[in-house]
């Protein structure tokens, strides 16, 4: 069905509470981001050596008002100068997606605004747009995060097809194991990677899977046993942990580096997104940037700060769903799954 697309200006706070982090913000479509604040409940978690869905939903009950609050100061607006609300409703932790889902439709009903629901993965997806150096359309997607490994064919902002995805273990997660079984605390996808920095090139080599099928699937639960195997076969010195860290880097960069070839050469896009909380790895940036480069195309990232969860992708992505007009209703309801392609088409 066509709908008339909203021309007027507008600005959205933007509510993410999907997984472990609260993010909030506010974008304006012609002024920016007018404020972005976010909480990390990494200090909470790290004990457990991974997520504890009961207390992340609990830290955000404890920040989420808070920040709005913080946001709107800085901004200096009240509700009353907002045109929506858009919070996260999946996919993610079903406690947390729905403590960001009360508080944003309260909130919008309170001050008479749509609430819109966002696709936390279309926000990772549309993150770059909040970058002067905005992606052209049509591309690939490449969606590294914690939870996510997706390879995306899409045609313009909201139309999206799937192309690949992992079978197994998301790209962040096997990051985020191996950093435990090296020491390195959780979510140590950051830490393998500077520890890296120190590695011994050609001292370890790790497989790249599932390069010989020519799919666009990935699977990275072979590397991650064949990387803990080293480990435990090893020394834990510095320079054995630091050549290891490079080793599996270098495996999963250069396998995502394979598939997103591959995905280009099958669709004949020129253009690349890289997106999600991989995305911030420097490794795997340069090496998508080079490999654009070298096919006369080009890659586009979001800064650092907006690779990881954050609540302006959620807003920008929040204000092109309420442009394109969407269904309104009461009801508070989120997905913990959600296939990007079930999304209303634009
Ligand atoms: O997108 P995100 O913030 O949360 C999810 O939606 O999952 O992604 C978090 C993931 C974690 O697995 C984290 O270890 C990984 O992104 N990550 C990195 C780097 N920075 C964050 N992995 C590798 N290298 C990095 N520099
Ligand atoms: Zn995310």
């Amino acid at each position: 069905m066509e709908r008339n697309i909203i021309e007027t200006a507008m600005r959205i706070l933007g509510i993410e509470t999907s997984c472990d982090d609260t993010g909030i913000s506010i974008y304006d479509d012609k002024a920016g981001i007018l404020a972005n604040h976010l909480y990390s409940q990494v200090k909470t978690h790290s004990d457990y050596g991974g997520i504890v869905p009961e207390l992340a939903s609990r830290d955000h009950i404890r920040k989420t008002i808070p920040l709005i609050q913080a946001a709107l100061k800085e901004a200096k607006l009240t509700g009353q100068d907002l045109d929506g609300v858009a919070y996260t409703a999946g996919p993610g932790l079903v406690g947390s997606l729905l403590v960001g889902a009360s508080i944003g439709k309260s909130l919008a009903f309170a001050w008479d605004l749509p609430a819109i629901p966002v696709h936390h993965m279309e926000g990772h997806l549309l993150a770059p747009m909040l970058e002067d150096n905005s992606p052209h359309f049509p591309c690939v997607a490449l969606l590294v995060s914690g939870g996510h490994t997706q390879l995306i064919a899409v045609t313009s902002i909201g139309r999206y097809q799937l192309l690949g995805e992992s079978l197994d273990d998301a790209a962040g997660e096997s990051f985020d194991k191996i950093a435990q079984l090296l020491g390195l605390g959780y979510p140590g996808g950051a830490m393998l990677s500077k520890i890296a920095q120190q590695g011994k090139k050609g001292r370890f080599f790790f497989p790249r899977p599932m390069i010989d099928r020519p799919d666009l699937n990935f699977s990275f639960s072979g590397l991650k046993t064949f990387a803990a195997n080293t480990i435990r076969d090893h020394q834990a010195d510095n320079q054995t942990r630091a050549d290891i860290a490079l080793a599996f880097e270098e495996a999963v960069v250069d396998t995502l580096t394979i598939k997103c070839k591959r995905a280009l050469e099958q669709t004949g896009f020129k253009y690349l997104i890289i997106a999600g909380g991989v995305a911030d790895n420097l490794q795997l940036r340069t090496n998508l940037a080079v490999m654009m480069e070298n096919r006369g195309g080009k890659a586009f990232f979001p800064r650092s700060e907006f690779c990881t969860d954050n609540g302006a992708m959620i807003a920008y992505a929040g204000m092109v769903r309420l442009k394109h007009g969407i269904n309104l209703n009461l009801i508070i309801s989120v997905r913990p799954r959600w296939p990007l392609e079930d999304l209303p088409k634009l």
